[in-house]
């Protein structure tokens, strides 16, 4: 409740700061850049990866203070595992390493934290440390930090099918009663508002599979900067940029109306 309290009283003073508008309440960002960061440096792309971990503490901090509810960073998509041995293992690593040396930190902050993705092929010892997390954090409401390892959007939504068809094959679900809630209730964000601004670094735009269902009316900005670069400036620029927008959700401007 006191965390509660701190947060609102943050947000409050950062829209006196200069926000023109209200602050998403689900943030979800697609870290990208780590490799080109560090291959224009004359550094293994390693360094990147290790660097962009310095990068998800900065935008935790600062999604805390803006009084972001939910940030969503994509860290490892279910496509990753067609990169070299060696840079797949780095980046197993550096979610071990983030799992045992964070957390404590996080969850000190108040923070809440999920991984969504799928699980049942990743090494036993990460799942473990997921739960952990996830144990750990639950009853934490500063804000709910979703880490999303080993996600795909279309891999969400094939499980979350698969699950329906065996409850209609059992004769609880009729065809009839699959609606597009029943649909989000069956993914990974269950219960997760969908996110207003989806930001992607590093200059690409695409969504790489990520959040397919659930960024139907999100609102996308792209920055330059790479994902070691990110910082709370480019954050609170990404913010107002989305606060600037006109969303309109298939009806009309409020102001035509
Ligand atoms: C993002 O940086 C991190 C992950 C996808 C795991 P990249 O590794 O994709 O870096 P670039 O896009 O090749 O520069
Ligand atoms: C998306 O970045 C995945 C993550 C940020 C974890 P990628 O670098 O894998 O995406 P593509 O291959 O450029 O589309
Ligand atoms: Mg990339």
């Amino acid at each position: 409740m006191s965390l509660r309290v701190t947060r609102q009283t943050e947000e409050q003073s950062e829209s006196q700061g200069g926000f023109p508008g209200a602050v998403p309440r689900h943030v979800a960002i697609i870290m990208d850049g780590n490799g080109r960061w560090a291959g224009r440096r004359g550094l293994p792309r390693s360094a990147g990866h290790s660097k962009g971990v310095e990068s998800v503490r900065r935008a935790v901090a600062a999604a805390l203070d803006f009084g972001v509810e939910y940030l969503t960073l994509y860290s490892f998509s279910s496509e990753n595992w067609r990169r070299p041995k060696e840079e797949v293992g780095y980046l197993l690593n550096l979610l071990r390493r983030f799992a045992n040396r964070d957390v404590s930190e996080l969850h000190a902050q108040g923070v809440r934290i999920k991984v969504i993705g799928e699980r049942s092929s990743l090494a036993p010892d990460i799942v473990t440390l997921i739960e952990r997390a996830e144990e750990m954090t639950q009853a934490n409401s500063a804000m709910t930090l979703m880490v999303a390892f080993n996600y795909g959007g279309r891999d969400e939504l094939a499980r979350a099918v698969r699950e329906l068809a065996q409850q209609v094959l059992s004769g609880h679900l009729l065809p009839s009663e699959i609606t597009p809630d029943l649909i989000s209730n069956h993914l990974d964000t269950a219960s997760i508002p969908d996110p207003e601004l989806v930001i992607r670094t590093s200059g690409e735009q695409r969504l790489s599979n990520f959040l397919l269902w659930q960024s139907a009316y999100s609102e996308f900005v792209f920055v330059e900067e790479a994902w070691p670069d990110f910082d709370r400036e480019i954050f609170a620029s990404a913010l107002k940029q989305y606060m600037l927008r006109d969303r309109r959700f298939g009806g009309l401007a409020a102001t035509s109306l």
